[in-house]
Parts: structure tokens; C-alpha cells; sequence
């Protein structure tokens, strides 16, 4: 009778606050709605984008990648590769062979980025990347041969073709290294590689994440055309008819459009939809007034935002008893991981007591309640969004080929979407 009285308590309590904190949590549930207002008007920032003239100015810029078709699984060879964007650099040797349509994973190293690196000098950049590729085929005896060379490289490039001019239009994530907006990051990476002079590599393919996703996936599934990252930022990629990449000469077939979806609003199209706290994320990000859809949506930055609500909430007594600690207090504190384990369906109110204690926060079992449902309303959040992005590029490819129904796959990576659990 005590412990069921005692659950009573805490459940009235937990109703009775979580009815207060919904004030807060409020602006940040979308309803379908909105998300239909959402996808309409990405659709004609996706049209503006295409445009011949008007790209220069659009916040989603639908940048043509040269990919014309998926892999159609008579590709064969050796080559390396190397991934630079998401939470860790890796270089791999990989192994495609047509007899048996596999591609096979030789060997992988994953480089760690220091800070001080991703803030440096583009040199500075390019010789660590340069330096690890040297060490990785030393240990692969790889030195003497000259493989060709596939550069995933996850930020906004303007490309003339893939294997030449890959001029980076800005930095975006956690990364901002002097000397290379502007630049060919192509012409970089070799510069680097060329100044070693212990090792050489034939030609470089240059592709975004999301083509990467979509490339690799289509390889397995001829009917994956749209490729979507959600991880450390946020992007999408899919297969546009030639007659509408303004941009391009040429009517026939199809191109990959990177869409960089990540700069959606950047024209202050979502204003309606920013909170307070929206704002605040942008105005301490290294790229304020950048980027803003992958500020709402990604995880370089949706543990700040669950962290700046709880300080709301602590502010206005409704969690730990009004009392925040100087973790709490401290940007970058609370990392989007912590969500994905906060959401845990059996584990998650157990990890949320650990991660508060170890927060120096004083908590109690509504507290841990409350934390848990902040995370579910910004990571919902998120994923409507996201959803709603996806449905908009679906809906193209729908309307472009005149069908009444579109089967279609999706190439889906990242750490969000890997590590969270619904
Ligand atoms: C950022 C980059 C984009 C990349 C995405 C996911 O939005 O600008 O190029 O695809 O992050 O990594």
C-alpha cells in the first residue's frame, strides 16, 4: 500500500509539473501542418536552388555532383578511400569485384582530428590527412602502387566534374580551417600528398557524404536513388532529371543533386519555427546565421539544445529544485549521446540518474522523468523534420516522373541515425 501510495505521489507530481513544462517544450512540437507549410516551401528553395542565376542566393543550394547513374555492379578494382566530415577521419583500402558484385573492406584506420587541427590552417589540414593515408599504406605495403583515389568529403563543394575543380563553398560543423573556402580541395589534397613525396595516388573522385550513402547503398539496391545523412550535420542527395539542372548542359538522363538541405532557412524562411533556444545554438555556433535547418535537426547540436532548456526549466524551479550545476551551466556539456541513452526503452530512466549525477545535478525521480521527455520533444523534433525534408525530395522525384505511386530506397547514414534508438 506505502509503495503504491508513493508511486501515486510521483506520478500526480510528475503530471502536475510536466503541465508546466510543456509551456516550454510547446514550441517545438510541429504538427502536420506545419510540416506540410515545411516541405512546401523547401520544395520551391529546391526549385530556386536548380536555377541557372538565382543559385548564387539560395539558402539550399542543389549543388550538381557529375554522378549521372548508380552502380550497376560491373565495377571492378582496387582503390583507396577517405572520409573526412563526420566524427573521425578514416581511410580505407577497398576492393570492388564484378564477378561477384561484392566490395570488400580490405583494411580501414581511423585518424583522430584534434581540435587545434580543425580550427588551423587548411595546410595544416591536409598534412595531417596526407600524413595518415602515408602511415596506413606503409602498414597495408601499399606505397608502391599508384591506386586511384575516392575523397568523401562532407561539406558544400562546387564541383566541374568529379574528378576536378572541387571548390569548398564554406565550411560547416565543427570545422573552420583558414585558406580553403574557395579553394579546390582537390588541388589540397594532393598538394599535401606531393610535399611528402613518400607515396603517390592516380586520379581523385570527389563526393559528399549523402552520394557516398547513396553510391554504396545503390550498389546492393539498383532502386536507391536518394541518399540521407543524419549525423554530426545533416543532408540529403537524390537522382534529378538533366532537363532541370539549369545549371548543367544537357537534357538527357539523370544527375545526383546534393541538396545541402543543412542551409534551409538561412534566408529566414523558419523563422516561425525557431525557439528561443534555436537562436540561442546559432548565436553561439562558430557559424552563426549558417545553417539553420541542420541547427534544429543534427547532432553536433541537438545536446546543446535539450541542455539550454534544462536551464530554462531548472531557472524557472521545475527541475532540480531550481538549483543547475556548473556542468549544466557550461555549453557542450550535455552531448547529443546522452539523449540516445536517456531514450533507451528499458535502460533509459537508469542511464538519465547516471548521466545527471555525473552532471553534479541533484536530482530526483520526476527530474530524471522530465529530462527524459525534453529529449523525446527535441529529438522528435528533429525527425519530422527530417521526415518531412525526405517526403518533399520523394514527392519530387514522384512529381518529375509523372508516376501515381514511387518505389523508392533510401540510403540512410550517421551517427543519429545509427545510435538513437527510435
Ligand atoms: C553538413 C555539410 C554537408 C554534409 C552534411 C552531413 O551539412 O554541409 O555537405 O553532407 O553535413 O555530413
Amino acid at each position: 500500500l506505502c509503495l503504491s501510495l508513493f508511486f501515486g505521489v510521483l506520478v500526480t507530481k510528475f503530471v502536475c509539473i510536466s503541465m508546466q513544462v510543456m509551456k516550454y517544450l510547446e514550441p517545438f512540437l510541429l504538427s502536420l501542418e506545419k510540416l506540410n507549410e515545411v516541405s512546401a516551401r523547401l520544395r520551391k528553395d529546391m526549385i530556386r536552388g536548380l536555377e541557372k542565376h538565382a543559385h548564387h542566393r539560395a539558402a539550399v543550394k542543389m549543388l550538381p555532383t557529375f554522378v549521372r547513374a548508380t552502380p550497376d555492379g560491373t565495377e571492378k578494382g582496387d582503390f583507396l578511400a577517405l572520409d573526412l566530415g563526420g566524427t573521425n577521419f578514416r581511410v580505407l583500402h577497398v576492393r570492388v569485384m564484378e564477378e561477384e558484385q561484392k566490395m570488400l573492406k580490405m583494411d580501414s584506420q581511423i585518424c583522430a582530428i584534434p581540435q587545434e587541427i580543425m580550427l588551423g590552417t587548411g595546410e595544416q589540414l591536409f598534412d595531417h590527412i596526407a600524413a595518415c593515408l602515408s602511415e596506413f599504406l606503409d602498414s597495408q605495403n601499399l606505397k608502391g602502387q599508384t591506386l586511384p583515389l575516392g575523397f568523401t568529403f562532407s561539406f558544400p563543394c562546387e564541383q566541374k566534374e568529379i574528378d576536378k575543380q572541387s571548390i569548398l563553398i564554406r565550411w560547416t560543423k565543427g570545422f573552420n580551417c583558414s585558406g580553403v573556402e574557395g579553394e579546390d580541395v582537390v588541388k589540397l589534397l594532393k598538394e599535401a600528398i606531393h610535399r611528402r613525396g613518400d607515396y603517390d595516388i592516380s586520379s581523385v573522385a570527389m563526393v559528399n557524404d549523402t552520394v557516398g550513402t547513396m553510391m554504396s547503398c545503390g550498389y546492393r539496391d539498383q532502386t536507391c536513388e536518394i541518399g540521407m545523412i543524419i549525423g554530426t550535420g545533416t543532408n540529403a542527395c537524390y537522382m534529378e532529371e538533366m532537363k532541370n539542372v539549369k545549371r548543367v548542359e544537357g537534357e538527357d538522363g539523370r544527375m545526383c543533386i546534393n541538396t545541402e538541405w543543412g542551409g534551409f532557412g538561412d534566408d529566414g524562411s523558419l523563422e516561425d519555427i525557431l525557439t528561443e533556444f534555436d537562436k540561442v545554438v546559432d548565436r553561439t555556433s562558430i557559424n552563426p546565421g549558417v545553417h539553420t535547418f541542420e541547427k534544429m535537426i543534427s547532432g553536433m547540436y541537438l545536446g546543446e539544445i535539450v541542455r539550454l532548456v534544462l536551464m530554462k526549466l531548472t531557472e524557472k524551479k521545475l527541475l532540480f529544485k531550481g538549483e543547475a550545476s556548473e556542468a549544466l551551466h557550461t555549453p557542450g556539456t550535455f552531448e547529443t549521446k546522452f539523449i540516445s541513452m536517456i531514450e533507451e526503452p528499458d535502460s533509459g530512466l537508469e542511464n538519465a540518474k547516471k548521466i545527471l549525477t555525473e552532471l553534479g545535478l541533484r536530482w530526483d525521480l520526476v527530474d530524471a522523468r522530465v529530462v527524459r521527455l525534453v529529449c523525446e520533444t527535441i529529438s522528435s523534433r528533429s525527425a519530422r523534420l527530417c521526415a518531412a525534408a525526405l517526403a518533399t525530395i520523394a514527392n519530387r522525384i514522384l512529381a518529375n516522373r509523372g508516376l501515381p505511386h514511387l518505389k523508392t530506397t533510401v540510403g540512410v547514414d550517421g551517427t543519429v541515425y545509427k545510435k538513437h534508438p527510435k
